[in-house]
């Protein structure tokens, strides 16, 4: 274990170009790390106390093993929702047989909270990076990110799927990477070339997000129970190609088939767009995000409003390549992918567009692929 110094560990958010709520259908995905971060500075203890500040809340929480395990504080107080992430990750590696040290730490967040850019992800990832500093154990980042999601699912209570920790974990600058969810393989793909990647963030926050996100999951796997009636062989959604799909429609209640359908067209997007990366085809990338977006509004019912005119704003700009909702939804940004040398021009006018017609200030930003947390 290494003492008496100061460890700074960057975390990235992500935003996720394209194969969206299909991570936990076996899907394929692809996020890319983006330059806002989570920053922890820490100082290792010699005990086992971890006292952790909330610097954007201002608030402070003291844990150790045994309360970590009770979900409180070392005086019995239950923790607040914040403090549930590193403190999930700490739980979630001591009971893989990890070394959790003591350490005093505060950190911040520049990724905007609740906007569908894993600012959760990036402070499980952070906090378990850290701790992977100062004990020194060997861990691969995929291991890692599946720890992190384990602390989501188990301690903290989203039953989310792994592409947040994964991207935030295994970001590459300059790149996206893919990730096969179910073979666990992944490899960097370059981004189409002279594009930037803005996000926009409707500034909308919904409070259910859990909750829609966990009945959407319920459809997906009500979906593949009634397939397996037909199609013993399915396993998830990624086993059924869309005319097989397409034929059971009668079969299923509508709301249950027009989830599914999303996500089994959604998983052959993402093939698709895998080829027009690597044939450099933005054009047609981008037309695959509007399609996108189009199909989590109409089919995933996961847009709203304020994402719709974001997106429609978006494609009547010069220099929109592609653009959709970006992470679970329900509120959130957009990702929108702009040629290069119209992105600050494209940055201006969405926010004032937006502005006149939703009477609301996005925060319109643009972002570059950067590397997964890492020792500053
Ligand atoms: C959230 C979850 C991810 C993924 C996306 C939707 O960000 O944490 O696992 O399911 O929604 O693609």
């Amino acid at each position: 274990m290494e003492k008496n110094r100061s460890i700074r560990i960057l975390s990235p958010g992500r935003v996720n170009l394209l194969g969206e709520h299909v991570d936990y259908n076996d899907g394929l995905v692809l996020p890319v790390a983006i330059d806002r971060y989570v920053t922890v500075d820490a100082q290792p203890r010699i005990d086992r106390v971890i006292q952790i500040k909330a610097l954007d809340l201002n608030q402070y929480v003291q844990i150790d093993q045994k309360s970590i395990e009770n979900k409180t504080d070392t005086t019995g107080t239950p923790l607040p929702t914040w403090a549930l992430y590193p403190a999930g990750v700490a739980w979630s590696l001591m009971r893989s047989g990890y070394q959790v040290f003591g350490v005093d730490c505060e950190y911040s967040s520049n990724i905007p909270i609740g906007a569908g850019l894993s600012s959760s992800a990036a402070v499980e990832v952070g906090f378990a990076v850290l701790w992977q500093t100062i004990a020194g154990w060997t861990m691969d980042r995929l291991t890692l990110a599946q720890l992190c999601q384990k602390a989501e699912t188990e301690y903290v209570g989203v039953n989310c799927g792994l592409m947040d920790q994964f991207a935030c974990a295994n970001g590459v600058d300059g790149h996206a990477v893919l990730l096969d969810t179910r073979s666990l393989q992944y490899q960097p793909l370059p981004l189409p070339k002279n594009t930037a990647i803005v996000i926009a963030d409707s500034s909308i926050r919904r409070s259910l997000v859990n909750s829609d996100y966990n009945d959407r999951r319920q459809d997906c796997e009500s979906a593949v129970a009634i397939l397996k009636k037909s199609y013993p062989s399915v396993r998830s959604l990624r086993d059924i190609s869309i005319p097989e799909f397409l034929a059971i429609r009668q079969k299923m209640p509508g709301c249950v088939f027009k989830h599914a359908r999303h996500v089994v067209e959604e998983i052959e997007r993402v093939n698709q767009a895998i080829r027009f990366l690597e044939m450099g085809e933005s054009e047609q990338f981008g037309r695959l995000m509007y399609e996108t977006h189009v199909s989590l509004r109409d089919l995933y019912e996961v847009s709203c409003p304020e994402l719709d005119i974001l997106v429609d704003i978006a494609e009547s700009l010069k220099g929109c390549i592609g653009a959709r909702l970006t992470g679970a939804g329900f509120g959130g940004c957009t990702v929108n992918l702009v040629e290069q040398s119209r992105a600050d021009e494209f940055v201006g006018m969405l926010y004032e567009k937006y502005q006149q017609k939703t009477s609301r200030k996005a925060s319109v930003f643009i972002t570059h692929a950067s590397r997964g947390a890492h020792v500053y």
